[in-house]
C-alpha cells in the first residue's frame, strides 16, 4: 500500500510512521506532501529520501489529485497538515484517508483546535485523561468515523506543553497501528483498530 503523509510542521508523526514501516513492509510512505517548503517534515523526507512535493495551492484539487496519482498513492494520512484538504480530494480517497488529533475526539476537535490550543482546552476543563485519535476524515472537519484512540491519563501540574508531550508519544504509536491495520485490509481501506499496550 502506497502512502502519502500531508504534514504542516515538525513531522515527528512522519518519522515515527517511516520508521515503523521498514522496507518490504505491507505499506510505504511514498510520497510527502506540505503546503510550507521549509518545514520539519519536508526536511526529514529529503533526509530520509522519500519524495516530497510542497503545494503551489492547497485549495487547487487538480494540483491534489495529480500529485497522488502520479505516485500511484492508495492511502492518505493527515499527520499535523494544518490545511483543508479540497472536498475533491476527500471523495476520491473517501474510506482512505485518515488524520490524528491530539485528544479523544469527539471532544476537543473543530475549528480552532490545533497545537497547544488542544491541550489547554482538556485542562481548562478539568480532564482527568486525554490521548490521540485517528479518524477517517470525511467532509464534516475532525468528525469523521473513529477508527482507534490512545488514552493517556492527565496528571496534577500538567501544563499544556508536558500534556503534548505525554500525547505525542501514544501518536507516535497510535498512526502506524492505524496505517498498518488498513495495509491488512487490502490496498488501503482504513478500518478501526486498537493499539496493543
Ligand atoms: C500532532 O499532535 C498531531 O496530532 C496534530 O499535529 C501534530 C503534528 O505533530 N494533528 P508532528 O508534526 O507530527 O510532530
Amino acid at each position: 500500500m502506497r502512502v502519502a503523509v500531508c504534514a504542516s510542521g515538525k513531522g515527528s508523526n512522519l518519522k515515527a510512521l517511516v520508521d515503523a514501516l521498514p522496507a518490504g513492509s505491507p505499506a510505504e510512505v511514498a510520497l510527502v506532501i506540505s503546503n510550507r517548503k521549509d518545514c520539519g517534515a519536508i526536511g526529514f523526507a529529503e533526509e530520509r529520501g522519500v519524495p516530497a512535493a510542497t503545494l503551489a495551492n492547497v485549495a487547487d484539487p487538480t494540483e491534489w489529485l495529480d500529485l497522488l496519482a502520479s505516485r500511484s498513492i492508495d492511502f492518505v494520512v493527515l499527520a499535523g497538515f494544518l490545511k483543508k484538504v479540497p472536498v475533491e480530494v476527500v471523495r476520491a480517497y473517501h474510506g482512505r484517508i485518515i488524520n490524528i488529533h491530539p485528544a479523544l475526539l469527539p471532544a476537543h476537535g473543530g475549528p480552532g483546535m490545533y497545537g497547544l490550543n488542544v491541550h489547554r482546552a482538556v485542562l481548562a476543563r478539568g480532564d482527568r485523561e486525554s490521548g490521540a485519535t485517528v479518524h477517517l476524515v470525511t467532509e464534516r472537519y475532525d468528525e469523521g468515523p473513529i477508527l482507534g484512540r490512545a488514552i493517556v491519563p492527565v496528571l496534577a501540574g500538567d501544563t499544556p506543553e508536558s500534556l503534548a508531550s505525554r500525547v505525542l508519544a501514544v501518536e507516535h504509536r497510535l498512526l502506524p497501528a492505524a496505517v498498518t491495520a488498513a495495509a491488512g485490509a487490502g490496498k488501503g481501506r482504513a478500518i478501526a483498530f486498537t493499539l496493543n499496550h
